[in-house]
């Protein structure tokens, strides 16, 4: 099966350590090993939160504070490229051509962001519709998708599956809400909604979740359309 996860930053790296990095790692080689295809995108968490948060303070502007926010991004990506060790593509993919390019050589591309202005989950849901993938996992700090914002509506209802047309749907909504977090982006879920892609939004803070979404047993969110 071809794979894209575009693995949060909170999960992979909630504090500069190795363990979180080396679980998934390990988890990925497992699944390298069992013959899937993966291609990788890794977000900035709490680094790029911290860098942007002192840039914004001496002035920086929007552009600018994208910019520190992909450079975190490509930072956590060598991370999980070092520990992946000779499996990975040696530099985090500029755009996705390389990454494709490394996918096509039998490397495993693990990407941070890309350009000023978007997210990683977008360049993840890029990713997965441009190497044809059979499958987009986003590992995240929540459980799957749900009706409201569970941290401010704790009668919010996990949805097992949904399509992608929903999933905007509800992310426009917790958008509208300040200082509310979506588990995935409005970017990533419209892109999503134009592949077609099907996708699952899991817990990543366990890596072994990644691996049942891959076996379809995950207990997260799973999205497609409904034909
Ligand atoms: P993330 O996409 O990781 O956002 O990029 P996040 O909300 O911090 O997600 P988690 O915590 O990792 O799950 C971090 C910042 O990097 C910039 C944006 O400023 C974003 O907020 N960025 C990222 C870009 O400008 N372009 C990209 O392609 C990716």
């Amino acid at each position: 099966m071809k794979v894209v996860v575009s693995v949060g930053g909170s999960v992979l790296v909630p504090a500069v350590e190795s363990e979180r990095v080396a679980a998934y790692a390990s988890v990925l080689e497992r699944l390298d090993a069992a013959g899937h295809e993966l291609g990788v995108v890794v977000g900035g968490g709490p680094t790029a939160r911290e860098y942007i948060e002192t840039a914004r303070e001496l002035g920086a502007n929007e552009i600018e504070l994208d910019q520190l926010g992909v450079a975190a991004t490509r930072m956590n990506a060598r991370l999980l490229i070092a520990a992946l060790d000779d499996r990975a593509a040696p530099t985090p993919p500029d755009d996705h051509e390389t990454a494709r390019e490394a996918l096509r050589r039998g490397d495993i591309p693990i990407m941070g962001g890309t350009v000023a202005g978007h997210t990683t989950d977008a360049v993840g849901t890029a990713l997965a519709e441009y190497v044809d993938a059979d499958l987009l996992i986003y590992a995240t700090s929540v459980p799957g998708v749900y009706d409201a914002d569970p941290q401010t509506t704790p009668e919010a209802t996990k949805f097992d599956q949904m399509t992608p047309g929903e999933l905007v749907d509800v992310v426009v909504d917790i958008e509208m809400e300040a200082g509310s977090n979506a588990p995935v982006d409005l970017l990533a879920a419209k892109l999503l909604q134009r592949s077609g892609l099907q996708a699952a939004v899991i817990d990543g803070t366990d890596p072994e979740a990644v691996a049942r979404a891959v076996d379809g047993t995950h207990d997260g969110t799973d999205i497609a359309r409904r034909d």
